[in-house]
């Protein structure tokens, strides 16, 4: 089943064209990263989910509901974070994540108290001092707490620590072993790659990418490391063999899947002591569509 469904969407800023194409769906049940470098679109475009906003063109449909003319419909079963968590600033941090409960109409207040435990916030401080991660973190807890079918989130830990950020990781973890579907709009690729099932990558308003890991990485080229009994210097004419860097009898390179079998045979007569491959990283992946190489 399809949560949500975006097609073509459009998103122009007086004269500065924000989203250009942005086209991805979210399935049921599965954690969709939303990446992309500052500026590319993101925020726009959940934005124009929530319903705050509205689109230049295009369509977006969460549940099967327009996001501009249901939005209210579709808030009943929504959580969501924003990018710049803005709150009260004379409630306190427990009083606004009641009341933000209260608005999503969820009611559970021992998860509540776990979560602000978790994250370790104090609730009873006036949120005009809170710095910008504990604010993050009230809009969490309320998200977290409440009981929806769809989570968004627009990178939630900015502004966390790396213990908190763990926190949210596993809190994640648990929605989606409850089977709830998340967006999840990230720049910190190691989350990324923790929690998401599948991933759409935007640039410059547009996504240019979407698919699973696994499929993103079939795109790019395995890293291996070899050591042999003699200095392989033979594989610099292999062709297939990408950024070499021969050291004594260890040599490192970026190989091309439809060249690995040529590729084993050139390294075979140096005798193989030790041999490694390593998937790209996201990073790898990430670097490749934003340098073009
Ligand atoms: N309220 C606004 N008015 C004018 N331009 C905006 C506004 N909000 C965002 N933009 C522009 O739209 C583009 C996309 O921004 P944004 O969606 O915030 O990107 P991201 O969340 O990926 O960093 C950027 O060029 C940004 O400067
Ligand atoms: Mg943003």
């Amino acid at each position: 089943m399809i949560i949500a469904e975006i097609k073509g969407l459009q998103k122009n800023y007086k004269s500065t064209p924000a989203l250009k194409n942005v086209t991805m769906e979210l399935n049921s049940g599965e954690v969709l990263g939303f990446i992309g470098p500052n500026g590319a679109g993101k925020s726009t475009t959940i934005r124009i989910l929530l319903g705050i906003i509205k689109s230049s063109g295009g369509t977006a449909k969460i549940f099967g509901k327009d996001v501009w003319k249901d939005s209210i419909e579709i808030h009943k079963q929504l959580a969501y974070v924003p990018g710049d968590v803005n709150l009260w600033p004379n409630l306190t941090g427990g009083e606004i994540i009641d009341l933000f409960m209260r608005l999503q109409g969820t009611k559970n207040n021992g998860r509540r108290d776990e979560l602000i435990q978790k994250f370790q916030l104090d609730p009873k401080k006036k949120a005009r001092t809170y710095s910008k991660g504990n604010r993050q973190k009230v809009a969490l807890i309320a998200a977290l707490a409440s009981n929806a079918e769809l989570y968004i989130f627009d990178e939630p830990t900015s502004g966390l620590d790396p213990l908190m950020e763990a926190v949210f990781q596993e809190e994640v973890e648990k929605l989606k072993g409850q089977g709830k579907s998340i967006l999840l709009s990230s720049h910190i690729l190691s989350e990324v790659e923790r929690l998401c099932d599948r991933v759409a990558i935007i640039r410059q308003g547009e996504v240019i990418e979407t698919g699973t890991l696994e499929e993103l990485r079939h795109l790019t080229r395995y890293q291996y490391r070899i050591t042999t009994k003699e200095n392989p210097v033979g594989l610099k004419q292999v062709s297939g063999v990408h950024d070499l860097v021969i050291n004594g009898n260890q040599a490192v390179f970026q190989a091309d899947s439809d060249r690995i079998d040529a590729i084993l045979e050139a390294i075979v007569p140096y005798h193989v002591v030790k041999l490694a491959s390593v998937p790209p990283t996201l990073e790898a992946l990430f670097m490749r569509h934003y340098t073009g190489k």
